[in-house]
């Protein structure tokens, strides 16, 4: 150990959600705790997003809408600490917010703020933050942490990992907390991008030409449903209901997009009695973008008027409208990746605290733990839950 070394009784490594939390409310508690991240700005990916308004968390929030190997892992950080016990920290600090649609909840002006409330909450702790040093070394020897950042060297009994996941690379996303918990002997189920607009090729390269049109549709994969907006992309799809969708994707599997949710059955053959003269795709036209209505009438190769077709034939396209297979070459990769799945297993972890099983001290919160919430500020409710789990026993 350094002679010069800085004695905490916490380090907590990433300023970003989880990191802020933990650390503002293990110092509340009157630890000593020091905040370490190599981003020059603390909360980055706060400051992006939501679209700058950062959806801070979804009242709909609760357990089943995590990913992870252990769905029940998720149960215990998410009941301890709500949306309402966010809610109120963010009333607290005066910050006016919306609910958008969906449960998720919005600032009215500025994501800034949810990041200035949370330095404001460390402050009153005493944090102490470094930014812009990157970390150098992290050693462990008789029960404590040595942490070399820039030129500097700190010691704590506790080590938090919160450096969250590689998606978005170029923000300063890395896959540091990985390399670290496998350094310490924990496994990590495989990490991929989810939350992320899915490529198409092959036959379905041709819905490339609908670059740029939007549907109310359900995306279903497995047993996983989404109704919400799908985006065709010059790529492929993206959309929320395709964000969503991504998160259970597999290389290989299907993905069944119901264009049409809001028409009953049989509403195909009842248009062929009410209208007969109509042709099919003015009639798909009525619910869908026009563009996307004759792209589609273009695959099912059902040109002319309802009366022309066999009732067969329609009853086809009911159920291919509502259940179009399309195989994902893709996605578009971390790069584009609102979040990772995958991560730290949580077989690893405490439930309770976070803290790693077999190294005493150690603790990992965030997105780098293998939890993943759903599109709409269910993200950040499990970077605030599983940090504030940590913090009340550092
Ligand atoms: P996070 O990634 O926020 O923080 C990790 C910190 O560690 C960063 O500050 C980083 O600089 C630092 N770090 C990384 N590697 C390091 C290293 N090697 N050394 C030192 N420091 C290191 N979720 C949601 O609920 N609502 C929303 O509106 C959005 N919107 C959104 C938009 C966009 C564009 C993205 C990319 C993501 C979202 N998300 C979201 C997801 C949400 O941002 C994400 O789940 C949380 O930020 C995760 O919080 P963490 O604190 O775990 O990691």
């Amino acid at each position: 150990m350094s002679n010069n070394a800085s004695h905490y009784d916490a380090i907590v490594l990433g300023a970003g959600g989880a990191g802020l939390m933990c650390a503002s409310v293990a110092a509340q508690r009157g630890r000593r705790v020091l905040l370490i991240d190599h981003a020059d700005q603390a909360g980055k990916k706060i400051l992006i997003s939501g679209g700058g308004r950062c959806n801070f968390t979804n009242i709909d929030t609760a357990p089943d809408r995590y990913l992870s190997a252990n769905p029940h892992f998720a149960k215990s950080a998410l009941s301890r600490y709500t949306p309402a016990d966010f809610i109120a920290l963010v009333d607290r600090h005066r910050i006016a917010w919306h609910e958008k649609t969906l449960g998720q909840l919005f600032c009215d002006g500025s994501a800034r703020q949810i990041v200035h409330m949370l330095m404001e909450e460390c402050a009153k702790g005493a944090v102490r933050i470094s930014l812009g040093r990157p970390i150098r070394e992290v050693d462990h020897a008789d029960g404590r942490f040595t942490i070399r950042y820039g030129d500097e060297t700190a010691t704590a009994a506790a080590l938090v990992m919160a450096t969250g996941g590689p998606s978005i690379p170029k923000m300063g996303a890395t896959g540091f907390a990985y390399d670290l918990a496998r350094r310490f002997g924990l496994k990590v189920v495989e990490p991929r991008p989810a939350l992320v607009p899915l490529t198409l090729g092959g036959d379905e390269i041709l819905f490339r030409e609908l670059s740029g049109v939007a549907a109310d549709v359900v995306a279903r994969c497995g047993k996983a449903a989404f109704r919400e907006a799908a985006l065709f992309t010059h790529r492929g799809l993206s959309g929320p209901a395709i964000l969503q969708i991504s998160s259970y994707w597999r290389h290989g599997e299907e993905i069944g997009i119901d264009f049409l949710p809001s028409c009953g059955r049989n509403w195909l053959l009842e248009a062929k009695r009410a209208r007969p003269r109509s042709h099919f795709h003015t009639i798909v036209g009525e619910a869908l973008p026009a563009r996307l209505a004759e792209a589609l009438t273009k695959k099912l190769g059902l040109w002319g008027e309802l009366a022309n077709m066999p009732d067969l034939k329609l009853g086809e396209a009911e159920r291919r409208l509502g259940d179009w297979r399309f195989s994902p070459n893709g996605t578009e990769g971390f790069a584009k990746a609102e979040v990772t799945a995958g991560g730290i297993s949580t077989a690893e972890l405490s439930s309770q605290t976070m803290e790693a099983k077999t190294v005493p001290g150690l603790y990992a919160i965030g997105e780098g733990v293998d939890v993943t919430g759903w599109l709409g500020g269910y993200n950040f409710q499990w970077a605030w839950a599983s940090g504030w789990a940590a913090g009340q026993v550092l």
